[in-house]
C-alpha cells in the first residue's frame, strides 16, 4: 500500500541525561508556527477520538506517556500509526481523517496545533470528508 501523502513521523531533538532526557521543540522542527497546544489525558481504553479532518489547521500529535493508536486516511489510502515515544510526534498536514484510539493507561496525547480553536475548520462527518476530497483533487 502506498504510504499517505502529507503526514510525517518527526523526532524530536532530546538532550540525554542520567538526569533525566529533556525534548525540545523550537525553531524548525515543525514547520508551522505553534498557535495552540492541547491534550487528552484520563482516556479510557474504550475510547475514540478525533473523527475529523481539518481544511487548514496542522496538527504535531506525541505520546507524552502511554501509546495510542492514529488511524489515517487521504479518503483513498489508509495508515495507522502507533505512537509511544514522547520524543517522537506524527504530523498531520490538512485534509486527513484521523481517528485515535486503544490508549494505555496513563496515555498522554500532546496535541501541537498551527491555529486557534475554529469549528469553522473541522469536517467531522466522514462522508462530507469524502466529498470535499473529491471536490479538491
Ligand atoms: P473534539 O474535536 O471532539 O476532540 P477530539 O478530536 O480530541 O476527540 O473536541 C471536543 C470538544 O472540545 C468539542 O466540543 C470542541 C471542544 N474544543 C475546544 O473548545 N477547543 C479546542 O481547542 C479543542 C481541540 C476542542
Amino acid at each position: 500500500m502506498k504510504p499517505i501523502k502529507n503526514i510525517d513521523i518527526i523526532e524530536i531533538p532530546k538532550i540525554t541525561d542520567p538526569r533525566g532526557n529533556l525534548a525540545i521543540i523550537e525553531k524548525e522542527v515543525l514547520p508551522f508556527a505553534i498557535k495552540r497546544v492541547y491534550y487528552l489525558y484520563d482516556v479510557p481504553s474504550t475510547s475514540f477520538r478525533g473523527g475529523h479532518a481539518h481544511k487548514e489547521q496542522k496538527e504535531f500529535l506525541i505520546a507524552l506517556s502511554g501509546s495510542f493508536e492514529v488511524s489515517l486516511t487521504d479518503g483513498k489510502q489508509k495508515q495507522t500509526v502507533t505512537l509511544n515515544k514522547p520524543n517522537v510526534g506524527l504530523l498531520i498536514g490538512v485534509g486527513i481523517w484521523r481517528e485515535l484510539e486503544n490508549f494505555s493507561s496513563g496515555a498522554v496525547c500532546l496535541v501541537i496545533a498551527s491555529d486557534e480553536y475554529d469549528e469553522n475548520d473541522y469536517i467531522r462527518n466522514y462522508d462530507e470528508f469524502i466529498e470535499y476530497k473529491n471536490q479538491s483533487s
